[in-house]
């Protein structure tokens, strides 16, 4: 098992199926001492910074108390804070914040900006979401399956809404990663990218997973394991907010929709949502509502993430060490 030390998180495209095993069995670990109370500060002496060039509750709230609670330190910068918004380059700016920062988390619209940051960091650079993908919520999303549901494999995963967004695609290639059946419903003009779905098909050979995009929502969510959705707006879409609304209103999830799934099934979105749109109160607040273990889940994963690309193994691996391949594969009941 290879450790994470010094990676970047720009895409669930570069991580492998074992090195996701890898960060939710870190995440159950770490979660686990937490739920004991044990004071666990292997980043002591680190920095994370922070840069928002768009608005966070979860991310940024969760990502700050995740290095606090390792032993960091984290700062928050906005983007007005920084000579980004007076033209500075995405490079210039990475290779001066190296030298003062251990890792860089970055929440931006071009994903083109946030690889151009990671070229030029010699520290790991994290994507805390940008236009086309939103990695650690994804890797939220399939902790918070695996922990409800106890596997991953052969599950259905039904998403229903917008299918061209930041979430949709990560979570297509988490799902072909790690084995998940994924079922988009999503109308005429709100699929997921091309290029993305070609690279979720390529890696879904691999996993076996099989990846259905339609438009019917019902077709989606029959027999489903879980039901998700996101927000019809995404940031810096709101141009577009009339006609979206107007062209996924048919695919709210609401008691009826979600009555199509299995009985035990768990409804997940990311948040913020937009109550009575996409969603909904009788199904957020309602018996298969996961939604607020999910966002709670962000702060463990958080804290994975820190703890692998800043630490890895070698350097102590304290919970490297306690797991071997069979016990993580079971973990993540990928056995
Ligand atoms: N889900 C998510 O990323 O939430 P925030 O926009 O509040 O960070
Ligand atoms: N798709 C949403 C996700 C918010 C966490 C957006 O980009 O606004």
């Amino acid at each position: 098992m290879s450790g994470l030390k010094g990676r970047h998180l720009l895409s669930l495209r570069d991580y492998k199926q074992s090195e996701l095993m890898l960060i939710f069995a870190t995440t159950r670990k770490l979660r686990e001492m937490a739920v004991r109370g044990e004071v666990f500060r292997p980043l002591s002496g680190k920095t994370l910074g922070m840069v928002f060039l768009q608005q966070s509750t979860r991310t940024r709230i969760s990502f700050e108390t995740a290095i606090y609670q390792l032993g960091g330190h984290g700062i928050c910068l906005s983007g007005r804070e920084l000579h980004l918004s007076r033209g500075e380059s995405m490079g210039d700016t990475a290779r001066v914040l190296s030298g003062y920062l251990d890792a860089i988390m970055i929440r931006t619209h071009r994903h083109q900006d946030v690889e151009e940051m990671a070229a030029k960091a010699s520290i790991p650079v994290i994507n805390g979401l940008t236009d086309k993908y939103h990695p650690c919520q994804a890797l939220t999303d399939f902790y918070t399956i695996l922990a409800k549901k106890g596997r991953l494999r052969g599950l259905k995963l039904s998403y229903v809404g917008d299918g061209n967004n930041n979430v949709t695609h990560s979570l297509l290639l988490g799902a072909a990663k790690l084995g998940v059946n994924i079922h988009i419903a999503a109308p005429t003009g709100y699929e997921p990218d091309p290029q993305i779905m070609a690279l979720a098909l390529s890696e879904a050979q691999l996993s076996g997973s099989s990846l259905m995009v339609g438009t019917d929502p019902i077709a989606a969510v029959a027999g489903a394991d879980v039901v998700y959705t996101d927000v019809w707006v995404s940031m810096g879409r709101e141009a577009q907010g009339k006609e979206r609304l107007r062209d996924l209103t048919p695919y709210q999830v609401n008691t009826g929709l979600l009555s199509r799934a299995k009985p035990d099934a768990i409804f997940l979105h990311c948040l913020p949502a937009k109550r009575g749109q996409e969603v909904t109160d009788a199904v957020l607040d309602g018996p298969n509502s996961a939604v607020f273990d999910q966002a709670h889940n962000r702060l463990h994963v958080q804290k994975a993430l820190l703890y692998l690309l800043l630490r890895g193994e070698g350097l102590g691996g304290e919970i490297e060490q306690n797991l071997d391949r069979g016990e993580l594969s079971r973990a993540v009941g990928l056995t």
